[in-house]
Parts: C-alpha cells; sequence; structure tokens
C-alpha cells in the first residue's frame, strides 16, 4: 500500500518562540485506507498534528504530504471536532450538502449525494430538520456525513465522540466502523480512549508528554469488520493493557499524575 500522509521531522511551536516546541520529530506514514488513532496525555499537541494535516495552520519545521488520487476539485481533508461544529441556521441535509454546493457540484447530484450519506448514517428522516432539533449524537452523525460527502481524500477526527456519554459513544463508534468499513477512507483520528483507539484502529500511535513526540506506535491485530463484543477477546485486552501501561508513565510526566485518562 503506497502512503496517504507522510510526515518528517514534523514540529510546532506557537508565537515566535522556537524554545517552546509543543510537537517534536515527528515522522509517520499513513497508508492508504488506513486508520490511524492517537493518544497521548492532554496538551502533547495532538490536535495540533491534526491541525497542520488540516492545512488550519502551518508547521514551523519539518514536512508533511497528503498525496492525491481522486479528482482535482474534491478537497485533500475534512475534520470532524469534538465540538458540533455544524452550521446551526442550515437544515439537516443543506448542513450535509454545503462542500459540494461550495464546489458548485450540480443541484441534483449532490442532494442525492446528500441523502445517500444521511442514510450512512441514519438520519434520512431528518433531512429537513435543525441542528437545534438533533441529540448531541446526532448532531455528531450529522459532521460526519458533511465531512465524507465532500469526498476528501483524508478524514481527520479530533475526539469526535469525547462530548457523549458512553453508550452513544458506543453506537457512534459502530457507525463509523460500519461507514469506514465500506469507503476505506484514509482516517486519522485523535481519542482519549484506549479502548475506542483500539476497537477503531489499525495502528495507535502514543504520543509522549509535551512536547509530543512518538513514544511508541501499535498494530491492532484484530480482525475487519470489527464488533463490539471484540473488546472481551484476549488479544483486545492484552493490547489495551500495555498501551495502558506506557500512557500512565507519560500522563504522570505531563504533571496530571494524579487524573487517570478515560476510555477504561
Ligand atoms: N493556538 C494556540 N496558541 C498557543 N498555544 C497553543 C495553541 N493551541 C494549542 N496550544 C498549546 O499547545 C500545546 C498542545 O496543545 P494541543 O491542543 O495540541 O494538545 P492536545 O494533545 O490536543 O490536548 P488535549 O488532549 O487536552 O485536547 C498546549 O500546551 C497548548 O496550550
Ligand atoms: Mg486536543
Amino acid at each position: 500500500m503506497p502512503a496517504k500522509i507522510e510526515l518528517k521531522n514534523v514540529g510546532k511551536y506557537y508565537g515566535s518562540e522556537q524554545s517552546s516546541y509543543v510537537l517534536e520529530e515527528v515522522d509517520l506514514s499513513v497508508k492508504e485506507g488506513e486508520f490511524l488513532c492517537i493518544i497521548g496525555p492532554s496538551g502533547c499537541g495532538k490536535s495540533t498534528l491534526l491541525r497542520i494535516l488540516a492545512g488550519i495552520f502551518p508547521q514551523s519545521c519539518g514536512e508533511y504530504e497528503i498525496s492525491r488520487s481522486g479528482k482535482k476539485e474534491t478537497p485533500l481533508n475534512a475534520m470532524v471536532f469534538q465540538e458540533y461544529a455544524i452550521f446551526p441556521w442550515r437544515t439537516v441535509l443543506d448542513n450535509v450538502i454545503f462542500g459540494p454546493e461550495m464546489r458548485r457540484v450540480p443541484g441534483r447530484e449532490r442532494l442525492d449525494r446528500g441523502m445517500e450519506y444521511l442514510g450512512k448514517v441514519g438520519l434520512k428522516a431528518y433531512a429537513d430538520s435543525y441542528p437545534y432539533q438533533l441529540s448531541g449524537g446526532m448532531k455528531q452523525r450529522v459532521a460526519i456525513a458533511r465531512a465524507l460527502a465532500n469526498e476528501p481524500e483524508v478524514l481527520l477526527m479530533d475526539e469526535p465522540f469525547g462530548a457523549l456519554d458512553a453508550q452513544t459513544r458506543t453506537v457512534m463508534q459502530e457507525v463509523l466502523l460500519n461507514i469506514w468499513n465500506h469507503e476505506r477512507k484514509t482516517v486519522v483520528y485523535v481519542t482519549h480512549s484506549i479502548e475506542e483507539a483500539v476497537i477503531l484502529g489499525d495502528r495507535v500511535v502514543l504520543l509522549t508528554a509535551a512536547p509530543g513526540r512518538i513514544k511508541k506506535i501499535y498494530r491492532v491485530n484484530l480482525p475487519r469488520p470489527r464488533e463490539m463484543t471484540m473488546r472481551k477477546s484476549p488479544e483486545f485486552v492484552s493490547v489495551c493493557q500495555s498501551m495502558w501501561d506506557d500512557l500512565v508513565k507519560e500522563v504522570k510526566k505531563s504533571g496530571l499524575g494524579g487524573l487517570v485518562p478515560d476510555g477504561r
């Protein structure tokens, strides 16, 4: 499989103070169609890394490339945030077709695509509703449908289910896995939850306490398609355990030793 995203020695500091790097020496290659998860202590630079990949701001050093395999007019990436970043004044369907509308995809085609993606996230019946009429989980489903309907090369997700209750979160993981199973889109997914990273990811990158560097990369050998029942399998439990041991060391270094990350 060719590399879809290639990062070489990527680092970042904010402001003008070079001595205060928040992210350092990130070398990483993400394969086409890979589901890559990133975990690490709070403040270690996970969101910073995603924002660099999203082109929201530039890295301070190093370089990265996202290779293009689709049409030139489709975007390189789409981002799904933890906060419900959908437009409150647009209906659910109008939110989902926002990207294609901006790209001037013809009306019929973009409506069809919008309904197709609403179907994938189980929200066809809510096409004409407004965001305020939806639950948190439903809003995040709209955000996922909106991101995918714009046909990005890469999907970037920053704790997309972090604000949801545990039960809704599990349902959302299933929804996402189902869609990913069909689309096999390259995904970079940041989470605080080890269990979420392991049930979703092909590989999980653990970042060190700030400044974030890659501490370890784990391969998850659970078969696909993934089922939530795999959480009970010995493979799942043992990968989670070793990640947990490594993560705790980093959390302690980050000065948050008294705080235990969720997901366990
Ligand atoms: N726009 C900004 N300007 C200045 N400093 C920033 C900015 N964004 C983030 N930082 C700093 O960079 C560091 C890394 O932040 P980042 O948000 O990437 O961490 P994170 O790993 O996503 O944390 P969390 O798990 O809490 O979301 C932190 O020290 C943060 O204060
Ligand atoms: Mg963050």
